[in-house]
């Protein structure tokens, strides 16, 4: 008997052994099927939870960390995996930001921000007569900044424990097999067919003869291949090598100006994350060249000293003063933020209580201020994007945006590597005051400058309650990033709600210019009422904006999960 109960538990343990080792876990009936696969919304897990775009990078991720990877593991896999089943936001030819703490309380923040090529100037996309030509920020081989993602993996990877081979391989294997599309993804594709066949200069996985329809397989041999370097040679098989003359040759068939020096020259950067208190709560964030932390700690510590709790969830009084407190913050975005390295973002005032309270002194509870009379403060001082929230069982929590710019960045695929471009020039300021895609305008701080890195909006965040690790968070959204995880955090801390509500609420947003509220369809029709006879004008989008990706680590550290109701986005963990 005993022999017998021996021989089982040695059985056993060489089984668990065996699944941590085994990392070809993607296949046709395997744990995880790239042709069969759900949507999960919200879940509560014991140890450790991703949620992220799609079904299968979460599901990616949390295998990882089942076979012994912590949240950096996890981030990596799943970032990769994105890249290849969520092509309109998902990358390697992009970049992002990666912040994160761990369980020593350490603060990382990992800045692989595309940026400037050399041959790059502030003038770059005006014509002769001054006009700004949108067209070429927007789209084609002119619009893309030197990609950076390749470069944040690598840099994340010593906060890992599993090598990058076995973090690369399902995204390899699910290129080479291909995968199933959902019905978004196909429609996605069939809308983004004209402007690939357009912008890219070779044929593509993601363009054929006849449309895309749910059920039907996308495999990416070209991008499996370029995969594969990376595997091989690390970061230096994206810079350098093949996949680096691959994107030159792209470049010269298009009249891109990205030159091999760019390539073999980028790094990530690492930043020092925004860190302040709100509320008995420590809310960590991206510093510059984002401008979601800073925004974030102007926001919320502006509506820190009112009764917001009390005053009710989306309530006149607390969607009037927040949306105040959004006014004057972006209208310092647009004059003092920009790439640190090449201006000097005034980072402590911004922030400070003192400046804060300076900037709300002419707010009136009783009607909308005017943005043409709000200007940015004196200092004196010197869609789309996506979203992955990690946490595992040792307390790392991994939050990481990362963006291709607009959908399907570019809409140039590098020919004979598969993998789409960013468009994140466009994120500089073009011309001081010309809006770019996303409404925002800007100046100085965030001109066009060789090297430098675009200002951007993305927000990754965590929270800390009592000095323990409580919410990872943040969304794609282009600028309505920072108002949407500004609300989500209010609905969490003020109003008192899980993750999964605070993330699916209808939400506001404004930005300054233009001087209006956008809201989604569902925002209460009362409160839009009564703030209109207070002088708020309100622009309705039918569609709803920023897929937040949240976890709420609660008290006994479950992960309470939650994927935005509104995609395929989906969550993971056990
Ligand atoms: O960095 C930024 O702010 C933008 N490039 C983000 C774009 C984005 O979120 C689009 N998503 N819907």
């Amino acid at each position: 008997m005993r022999k017998l109960i021996l021989t089982l538990s040695a059985i056993s343990l060489f089984i668990q052994v065996w699944a941590q080792n085994n990392f070809s876990f993607v296949g046709a009936g395997k744990e995880i099927d790239p042709y069969h696969y759900t949507v999960v919304k919200r879940a509560e897990f014991k140890q450790a939870a991703v949620s992220s775009a799609h079904p299968l990078a979460s599901m990616v991720g949390a295998a990882i960390m089942k076979r012994g990877g912590n949240a950096f593991d996890a981030a990596i896999a799943t970032q990769l995996v994105l890249a290849v089943v969520y092509p309109v936001a998902g990358n390697i030819g992009g970049g992002g930001f990666l912040l994160a703490r761990k369980p020593n309380g350490e603060l990382i923040g990992i800045d692989y921000r595309e940026a400037a090529p050399e041959k790059a100037s502030r003038d770059m996309y005006l014509d002769k007569a001054g006009n700004a030509q949108m067209n070429l920020s927007q789209s084609g081989h002119l619009a893309s900044g030197i990609p950076g993602t390749i470069a944040g993996l690598f840099a994340t990877l010593p906060y890992a424990k599993l090598k990058i081979e076995q973090l690369i391989q399902p995204a390899i294997d699910i290129a080479t097999i291909g995968y199933v599309l959902t019905e978004k993804e196909a429609a996605s594709l069939n809308g983004i067919r004209d402007a690939i066949t357009k912008f890219s200069t070779q044929p593509t996985a993601f363009v054929r003869t006849e449309k895309w329809k749910v059920g039907d397989t996308l495999v990416q041999k070209e991008l499996a291949a370029t995969l594969e370097r990376i595997k091989q040679n690390g970061a230096r098989g994206f810079y350098e090598g093949k996949t680096a003359e691959l994107i030159i040759a792209e470049m010269q068939r298009g009249n891109g100006i990205i030159s091999i020096n760019d390539l073999k020259n980028y790094t990530a950067k690492l930043r020092k994350p925004i860190n302040f208190k709100y509320r008995n709560h420590e809310i960590i964030s991206f510093a510059p060249p984002s401008s979601g932390g800073i925004l974030l700690a102007q926001m919320l510590k502006m509506i820190e000293k009112y009764p917001v709790s009390k005053f009710g969830f989306q309530t006149t009084k607390s969607v009037q003063l927040m949306i105040e407190a959004e006014r004057r913050a972006y209208a310092d975005r647009a004059e003092h933020l920009g790439d640190p390295d090449y201006w000097k973002v005034p980072v402590k005032t911004l922030t400070s209580d003192a400046y804060i309270a300076k900037r709300m002194s002419d707010y009136d509870p009783n009607k909308a201020s005017v943005s043409s009379n709000i200007k940015a403060g004196d200092i004196k001082e010197s869609e789309e994007t996506t979203h992955l929230s990690v946490a595992d069982a040792q307390g790392n929590m991994v939050s990481v945006t990362t963006t291709l710019n607009g959908p399907f960045g570019s809409k140039t695929v590098v020919g004979g590597a598969g993998f789409l471009l960013n468009n994140e020039m466009d994120d500089f300021s073009v011309k001081p005051g010309v809006a770019n895609m996303y409404g925002a305008i800007g100046g100085e701080a965030n001109a066009i400058q060789p090297g430098k890195r675009m200002l951007s909006s993305m927000t990754p965040t965590l929270v800390l309650k009592d000095n323990k690790p409580y919410v990872v968070i943040g969304t794609p959204g282009g600028t309505t990033i920072p108002t949407s995880v500004y609300q989500a955090i209010v609905n969490i801390i003020d109003h008192d709600m899980n993750v999964g509500d605070a993330i699916d609420k209808p939400k506001f947003h404004h930005q300054w210019f233009p001087d209006n509220v956008t809201i989604e369809q569902d925002f209460n029709p009362e409160t839009k009422k009564e703030l209109e006879k207070m002088g708020y004008k309100f622009v309705e989008r039918k569609n709803g904006w920023c897929k937040i990706e949240g976890i709420r680590i609660l008290p006994n550290k479950r992960k309470e999960t939650a994927a935005d109701r509104r995609g395929d986005d989906s969550v993971a963990g056990f």
